[in-house]
């Protein structure tokens, strides 16, 4: 079978599909491969490293049978496939109305990795989770950058600095790797979250669970935090006003699927904030989980810095499109028969869960209702 590995086109987007070493092993089990010149470049892949593993650089990434992306495709890219074309990438169903309409259009069968089940079977394939460690990691990092102070504690000869004190709110699979990344920096950790299965998580990782009144055991389907209602939420920025004051950084990352991102940090518990403290606010993608968050800016409001950076796993392209190559080749794996060809089978929960367009028509529900709500030209990012 032939995959083909496109340039991304999306500014700030460095990832890149497959990298060399998937590559290799790829060609080893007969796939052939065909990368666009350059697509690796961005993430420090060179042209050659691709040619060294055994693909073929150079035209024809598009008209392969499967093409492997990260982005979602443009209108103009969408033309290039073909109507057979199978086109694999984070394709954005729930929030890319417009997106998913062209590829129905086109007659394009499309698997979005955001639908990828999460099964046990399906662990190997889950990029969410493999881009939202790089971004969990990244954000510790970046706080670091806009903070003006250790986050370990310092005993010099002139005098103690004591630890920085962080607070991740949302401890899925972003916050956790924050909360991971933020002890092995030696700062004072809690993490916070409304499903009740992690605050075991949390004390495992050696931080310490904020355990909060409102919205407490608020777990949904498949794993997934529900919405709180109106009530529980105002409770719930209450509690987390006091809560938040004596952070010196707070990074959130709650999320719950095809909704706006929670409110949980109200502009008033900026306020209480002491000054130089740092937010890094990683929903900014679906509104963000502060009030006073400009996705995709940093804003220092009632001196305190709210950075919200957007597609923050794309800043590490190395890493990142090495565990996001590997969650394709495993997904590629269930696309194809024993001989290795190109072979569907939509009895199988992965691969009829992860297809959201095919034979002309919308085939996912979440997606369908996506587009049904939202006109044409409703895509929200
Ligand atoms: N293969 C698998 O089985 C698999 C893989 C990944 C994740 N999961 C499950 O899904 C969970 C969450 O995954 P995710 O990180 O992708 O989730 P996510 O990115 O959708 O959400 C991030 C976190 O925000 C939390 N959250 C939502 N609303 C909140 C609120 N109002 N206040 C505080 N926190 C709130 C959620 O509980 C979640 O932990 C995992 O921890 C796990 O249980 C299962």
């Amino acid at each position: 079978m032939k995959v083909g590995v496109p340039k991304e086109s999306v500014a700030g987007e460095r990832r890149v599909a497959l990298v060399p070493e998937v590559v290799r092993k790829m060609a080893a089990k007969d796939f052939e491969v065909v990368v666009e010149p350059g697509a690796g470049e961005p993430a420090a892949l060179l042209d050659s490293a691709y040619t060294d593993a055994g693909a073929t650089v150079g035209d024809g990434a598009w008209t392969a049978e499967v093409v492997a992306k990260v982005a979602a495709p443009t209108s103009e890219e969408i033309a290039k496939l073909g109507r057979d074309s199978v086109l694999i990438g984070f394709l954005g169903p729930l929030t890319q109305p417009d997106t998913t309409r062209a590829l129905a259009d086109g007659g394009v069968t499309a698997f979005a990795m955001e639908a990828i089940p999460r099964i046990s079977r399906a662990q190997s394939m889950d990029a969410l989770s493999s881009q939202s460690n790089v971004a969990g990691y990244k954000s510790v990092l970046l706080a670091s950058e806009h903070m003006g102070r250790f986050y370990p504690m310092l005993m010099t000869a002139a005098g103690t600095i004591p630890p920085a004190k962080v607070l991740v709110l949302g401890a899925g699979v972003a916050g956790l790797q924050a909360i991971a990344t933020a002890r092995r920096l030696g700062a004072q950790v809690s993490g916070y979250d409304v499903r009740s299965a992690v605050a075991e998580q949390v004390e495992s990782l050696g931080a310490k669970f904020l355990a909060l009144e409102a919205g407490k055991g608020a777990e949904g389907e498949g794993g997934y935090a529900r919405e709180l209602t109106d009530e529980e939420k105002a409770a719930q920025q209450s509690e987390l006003t006091e809560a938040i004051k004596g952070f010196d950084v707070v990074i959130t990352t709650a999320l719950v699927p095809g909704r706006p991102a929670p409110r949980l940090i109200a502009a008033g518990a900026v306020e209480g904030m002491r000054p130089g403290s740092v937010i890094v606010d990683l929903a900014g993608e679906s509104g963000g989980n502060c009030e006073l968050t400009e996705p995709g800016q940093v804003v220092v409001k009632h001196d305190v810095t709210i950075v919200s950076p957007l597609n923050l796993a794309a800043t590490m392209p190395e890493h990142a499109s090495s565990l996001y190559a590997r969650n394709v080749q495993s997904l590629l794996g269930v696309l194809v028969d024993d001989e290795g060809a190109l072979h569907l089978d939509f009895d199988d929960e992965i691969v009829a869960g992860a297809c959201i367009t095919r034979d002309g028509e919308i085939v996912h529900e979440g997606a369908r209702k996506a587009t049904e709500a939202a006109p044409a030209g409703g895509d929200r990012s």
